[in-house]
């Protein structure tokens, strides 16, 4: 193995141990990752049992205003699932590996469905600012890849990305969708390395790529999960039209102010997810 394989593979291990010692995990119907202001999900969890990144061997702390940066286990909709409010990002300097390693924690602890959500500017040009965009597929633009290194017990080395985004849940998310009248639209997201946002000429680029939507995050965690072999779902709050598409600049407060705009729809969606699980 190499050293950074190993040193993340007895993380994982590491710190489910650590999670286990502190919580009753049970047997969680889903491991879900709330993405930047999307974390309102874990005040609604029922039965909360939380423990602090900084607590968590192996993590580091977040920095990024909008994440909380906990592991919360609770009940959604009479299920348990494991909350992650914070995630690593790759332009905080951190390794592909380690934007992963919450999954593989996840997974260690007994999670098979993940659950992944985002804030992303959208590409597409009739999207709007708030619209929540069903993931079908991504473009990896961020040149990493968290299974680069000796393969993890576990794992497979080439592992399969032609349904990275699992059709039944899919499927599911549009039946709560309609039932719960939450309008959404479906697409590709596009994660790029950032922290800057995109210039119009990239997003003009992106456009023709086949991107819908783009962000910072995900692409990592998701390419994690399927080398697992877990199911995954994702959803990205559009935050706001990207670079040269509305003429307006890009701000993270404008993310962080639509995410409270969309959160309660946002998390209807989630808890219905997991209802029908
Ligand atoms: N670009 C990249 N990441 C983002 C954006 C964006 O426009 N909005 C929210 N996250």
């Amino acid at each position: 193995m190499s050293p950074d394989a190993d040193r993340h593979a007895s993380a994982a291990s590491l710190a489910a141990a650590t999670i286990r010692e502190r919580l009753d995990v049970g047997a969680p119907a889903a491991a879900i990752i709330l993405g930047s202001g999307l974390g309102g999900l874990a005040a609604r969890l029922e039965n909360p049992r939380a423990v602090a990144f900084a607590d968590i061997p192996g993590f580091p702390s977040t920095t990024v205003v909008g994440h909380r940066g906990a592991l919360i286990a609770g009940t959604v909709a009479g299920r348990e699932v494991l909350a992650l409010a914070g995630r690593f990002h790759l332009y905080e300097g951190h390794s592909a590996t380690l934007a992963a390693l919450p999954v593989r924690l996840c997974h260690a602890l007994g999670a098979r469905t993940l659950i992944v959500s985002n804030a992303a500017g959208g590409v597409r040009r009739t999207f709007h600012r708030g619209d929540l965009m069903l993931i079908h597929d991504h473009i990896n633009l961020m040149y990493r890849n968290p299974l680069i290194g000796t393969v993890e017990p576990g794992d497979v080395r080439f592992p399969d990305m032609s349904a990275p985004y699992d059709a039944s849940l899919l499927a599911l998310m549009r039946e709560v969708a309609t039932d719960a009248g939450i309008p959404v639209v479906a697409g590709v997201y596009a994660g790029l390395l950032g922290p800057s946002y995109e210039t119009p000429a990239e997003v003009r680029m992106l456009e023709r790529l086949g991107a819908d939507a783009v962000g910072m995050s995900t692409v990592p965690e998701v390419i994690a999960a399927r080398a697992r072999g877990m199911r995954v779902a994702g959803i990205s709050c559009i935050t706001n039209m990207a670079a040269g598409i509305s003429g307006a600049p890009l701000d993270h407060a404008e993310v962080l102010e639509t995410t409270r705009e969309v959160g309660e729809r946002f998390e209807r969606l989630v808890e219905g997810l997991v209802e029908r699980l």
